[in-house]
């Protein structure tokens, strides 16, 4: 197996039947996606970015084509098997930031943990990072959208996972935030890489890789020259 390609997608299409309606939301896309990358991936909205985001991540699979992860061809495994590759590989950070109402919100980025107690000192120091320290025990409901979808970035991040999965993480926030944000998405990389839907040019500065989408086919790649990852800080882990 080649070790450097962490994801790889080949011809993959993904087509939606909606009644007589046939919506090429992915259509023959290829790509690679390697350890520490970091991609990015732009369009107008409906190019199918978020569609590819599903395939990359094994939340859907592909109606033609394969994509693979490690190798591993999401069509050949289990239900259960790509649920467990996203529970504990993947991390994902979605438009609408979901959390649940019933936990506070420092439980709510430990819930998927292995061990909650050996993960609470890195969650709060993730929370403060984000700007979220006075609000770990607050509820969700209590908080603001940005707020929330910045809950959901700590929750992403906390166990380090081999790729963290974005979509439009930063919509929401202004811009300051939104970029605190994705400084935050570029130190994770020193341990994985990091898949970022955006329509905003300003999020495409860590970009290693942008793929251009139009009616969802691969319009334009472009890869910014290769730069040595450099870790600055050591972020408490169990
Ligand atoms: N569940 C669905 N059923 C039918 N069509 C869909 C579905 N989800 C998305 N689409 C269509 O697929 C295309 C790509 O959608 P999407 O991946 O959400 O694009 P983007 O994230 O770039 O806005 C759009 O034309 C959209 O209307
Ligand atoms: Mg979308």
């Amino acid at each position: 197996m080649d070790n450097s390609v962490l994801i790889e997608a080949q011809g993959a299409s993904l087509i939606y039947r909606d009644g007589e309606r046939v919506v090429r939301a992915v259509d023959s896309v290829s790509l690679q996606v390697r350890p520490s990358e970091f991609v990015g991936i732009v369009g107008p909205s409906g190019s199918g970015k978020s569609s590819l985001l599903y395939l990359l991540s094994g939340l859907k699979l592909p109606t033609h084509g394969a994509v693979r992860y490690r190798g591993r061809c999401y069509t050949e495994a289990s239900d259960a098997e790509r649920s467990a590759m996203r529970r504990e590989r993947f991390g994902f950070v979605f438009q609408q930031p979901y959390l649940l109402g019933y936990l506070t919100v420092l439980e709510n980025v430990v819930v998927g943990a292995p061990d909650v107690r050996a993960y609470r000192e890195r969650a709060l120091w993730l929370l403060e990072q984000l700007g979220l320290a006075d609000k770990a025990h607050r509820y969700p409901p209590a908080l603001s959208g940005g707020e929330r979808q910045r809950a959901c970035v700590a929750r992403a991040l906390l166990l380090e996972p081999e790729v963290i999965f974005a979509d439009e993480p930063t919509a929401a926030l202004d811009q300051q935030t939104g970029l605190h944000v994705l400084d935050l998405l570029e130190q994770h990389r020193g341990n994985g890489a990091v898949v970022l839907v955006t329509h905003d040019p300003l999020m495409l500065r860590y970009c290693d890789t942008v793929y251009k989408l139009r009616s969802g086919q691969v319009e334009a790649v472009e890869s910014a020259p290769a730069k040595p990852f450099v870790r600055t800080d050591s972020p408490p882990t169990p």
